[in-house]
């Protein structure tokens, strides 16, 4: 099966020349038979190198199998809000995913389940493939409960043709790399956990058939363990995403 890694740069390198450096090495490791089979990668760059990443993709042999994604989309096409970008300028600049609901933005930023869930309305509006990012704070108390709740809401009024179209990428907070005490979870518990997200999704939605990728600690040592399950289409990979050599390590499992 083609699996996804997604790229999620973050707000990461400081510099274009930092960012081409990590591409060529990239380029460098896939070749593009290779890359064609079996991997969808998606470079999720800050919004000032999506250009510029654009081009670098386009002049490499990363042409045939990498495509642009961004790390968040505005609620709305168009009006007055300060240091948001478009779904419209990001389809014109080639985006064809969008990571939306990210922890980060959830937890750090305050964005609500509304607002996630009208970014989401917006991106799949502008046809953009919608990253979804769910996940439990703390794998304590009720965390089966806070899903379901975090699931329903980011959803809502979504049809379940709507809901198809998103990858859906389970990343527990606890795991994030950059978290205190994060460790990736283990193969065998993501997939139960996958189990209860599509389970949660067959019984709110009536979905069945949605894509599934994990994030959080992904690294060149369990990149491999995650994209060989059957459950899985891939993986969202944050920090490693930005060091060259662990990025290429990753690269070859798929
Ligand atoms: P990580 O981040 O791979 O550094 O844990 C994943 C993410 O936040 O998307």
């Amino acid at each position: 099966m083609k699996k996804y890694v997604i790229a999620n740069w973050k707000m990461a390198p400081q510099t274009l020349a930092e960012a081409e450096e990590i591409l060529a090495s990239v380029d460098e490791h896939l070749t593009a038979d290779a890359g064609k089979k079996d991997l969808s990668l998606v470079i999720c760059p800050p919004f000032v190198f999506l250009d510029d990443v654009s081009r670098l993709l386009k002049n490499s042999h990363l042409a045939q199998q990498a495509e642009l994604g961004a790390q968040d989309i505005a609620a709305s096409d168009s009006g007055a809000w300060t240091g948001e970008v478009s779904g419209p300028m990001l389809k014109r600049l080639g985006v064809k995913y969008v990571i939306i609901g990210h922890s980060e933005r959830r937890w750090k930023m305050a964005e609500s389940d509304d607002i996630v869930n009208k970014k989401l309305i917006t991106a799949l509006n502008n046809e953009l493939t919608p990253i979804v990012c769910i996940g439990e704070k703390e794998r304590s108390g009720a965390w089966q409960e806070f899903l379901k709740d975090q699931i329903t809401a980011t959803f809502v009024s979504l049809s379940a043709d709507q809901i198809s179209k998103c990858l859906i990428a389970y990343e527990p907070v606890w795991a994030i790399s950059t978290n205190p005490g994060a460790h990736a979870d283990t193969p065998e518990a993501t997939v139960e956990s996958i189990k209860t997200v599509a389970s949660i999704l067959y019984k709110v939605y009536g979905i069945q058939n949605s894509k599934f990728l994990y994030g959080g600690s992904i690294n060149s040592s369990n990149a491999k363990d995650f994209l060989s399950l059957d459950q899985l289409a891939g993986v969202l990979v944050g920090g490693a995403s930005v060091n060259k050599e662990e990025f290429a390590q990753i690269l070859k499992a798929a």
